[in-house]
């Protein structure tokens, strides 16, 4: 029998995603297999199902999960979408495992295969499949967006007959896949760019697009890249100079950007309240660390904070999914790319690897096992209505965020 591969609409409130394109529906079709995508489940990225359709997906319903040989989502499932699945079923999606070993556990104990493409490695065959990017990518985009919503003023210096506007000042901090298209956006908007990262390589790139670098750049600085071409968390000492160095400039600024994270750690604290209360009034602050902790003092999950002193904390939530049409067919191509290195063409089967370094970094459980080395701790064997629910996105206070936006 041939494969069947299943397209949920998702069910995480806010997520305005969705794991398939027309475009990879067609290819998938187009090696044999059958595709059941769920009626709606384009509509916030604005794909219909006519779209899906016309692509040669089947239109189905929530319960064809249970006939899939292959899901392809967007969040991790929840317990009622485990239950509906069938043992041996592979689950592609961002699993966002760490801290919650009791939903990995829940995922082994349902006998899914789950693959968590957060964990794809960055290397040259694996580019494609690269979710973190390709959706950092467009979040970098959506920040300077959403920040120049919220300035009240244009960006650009204007010299018009009635008077010249100023270019406001936009200072990135993290120049990493966000920081460096928030740099980039910010710029085509005509702002003066300043961008500030811990890593030596950060420096040309933001010169290149034509930013100003400002960073302490000491031994610790040389030093500060991973191997796996992260930040390290730097210690308290650059911490306290590198504070010293950026809090002048920031209270110079119109708008900052934050974008700082270190991989399985809480994101750096880079910008104090101090900092905001030196702000001019009506300056605002992109926070696009806040569901990791945040790097700004006073930043809100899901809310734009306004200060004592005017300054506006934006804190949304899954900013990707701000932009969802665009993010989800590169989402889309990112899952189908790595699909397709598992399915055996001729046979039209699931042929998974267990010796690929794709298949070794990704997999998360297998034949009712956890079966990753980081959550060796996870025990395997739960039944799957032992999944935690996540807390529900907190109500945003001063005004609606999050990807429903
Ligand atoms: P990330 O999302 O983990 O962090 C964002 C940025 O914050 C990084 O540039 C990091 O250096 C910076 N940061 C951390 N602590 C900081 C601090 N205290 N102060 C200021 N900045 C701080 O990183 P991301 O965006 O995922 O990229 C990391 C690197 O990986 C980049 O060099 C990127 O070009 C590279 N990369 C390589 C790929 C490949 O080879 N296939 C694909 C994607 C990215």
């Amino acid at each position: 029998m041939g494969l069947t591969v299943f397209v949920p609409r998702e069910t995480v409130a806010g997520e305005t995603r969705v794991a398939a394109s027309p475009d990879t529906v067609k290819r998938l079709t187009g090696f044999g297999l059958e595709v059941v995508v769920e009626r709606g489940a384009g509509l916030a990225s604005r794909i219909t199902d006519d779209d899906f359709a016309k692509a040669g997906a089947t239109l189905g319903a929530a319960k064809d999960g249970g006939r899939a040989d292959v899901v392809l989502k967007v969040r991790r499932p929840t317990a009622a979408e485990l239950k509906s699945y069938k043992k041996g079923t592979a689950v592609l999606a961002s699993m966002d495992p760490y801290g919650d070993d009791a939903a990995v556990a829940a995922m082994a104990g349902a006998g899914i295969t789950a693959f968590s493409m957060e964990f794809m490695p960055r290397i040259t065959r694996a580019q494609s499949m690269d979710v973190l990017s390709s959706q950092a990518n467009l979040a970098g985009y959506q920040a300077v967006i959403d920040a120049a919503y919220e300035y009240d003023r244009a960006l650009p210096m204007m010299m018009t007959a009635a008077g010249t506007v100023p270019a406001a000042k936009v200072f990135v901090m993290g120049a990493g896949v966000a920081g460096l298209q928030a740099i980039a956006t910010a710029r085509r908007l005509g702002a003066a760019v300043s961008a500030t990262d811990v890593r030596p390589a950060a420096k040309e790139q933001v010169a290149s697009l034509g930013a100003k670098f400002i960073a302490v750049e000491d031994d610790e600085f040389k030093a500060a890249e991973t191997a796996g071409g992260y930040a390290k968390e730097m210690s308290k000492e650059y911490q306290a100079k590198q504070a010293a160095l950026v809090a002048d400039h920031i209270s110079k600024q119109d708008i900052v950007v934050t974008t700082a994270l270190i991989p399985g750690r809480p994101a750096p604290r880079l910008v104090s309240a101090e900092m905001v209360a030196s702000m001019k009034p009506g300056s605002v602050i992109v926070d696009l660390a806040v569901e990791r902790g945040g790097n700004v003092e006073g930043a809100k999950a899901g809310e734009v904070v306004v200060t004592g002193n005017d300054v506006r904390i934006v804190g949304h939530t899954n900013v990707a999914g701000r932009i969802a049409a665009s993010a989800s067919l590169l989402y889309a191509k990112n899952l189908f790319a790595f699909l397709e290195t598992m399915i055996d063409k001729e046979a039209k089967t699931l042929a998974i690897k267990p010796d690929d370094e794709l298949v070794k970094a990704t997999m998360l459980t297998h034949e009712g096992k956890v079966v990753h080395a980081a959550f060796a701790g996870a025990a395997g064997g739960e039944p799957a209505t032992a999944a935690p629910k996540k807390p529900a996105p907190k109500k945003p206070a001063s005004r609606k965020s999050g990807g429903d936006a």
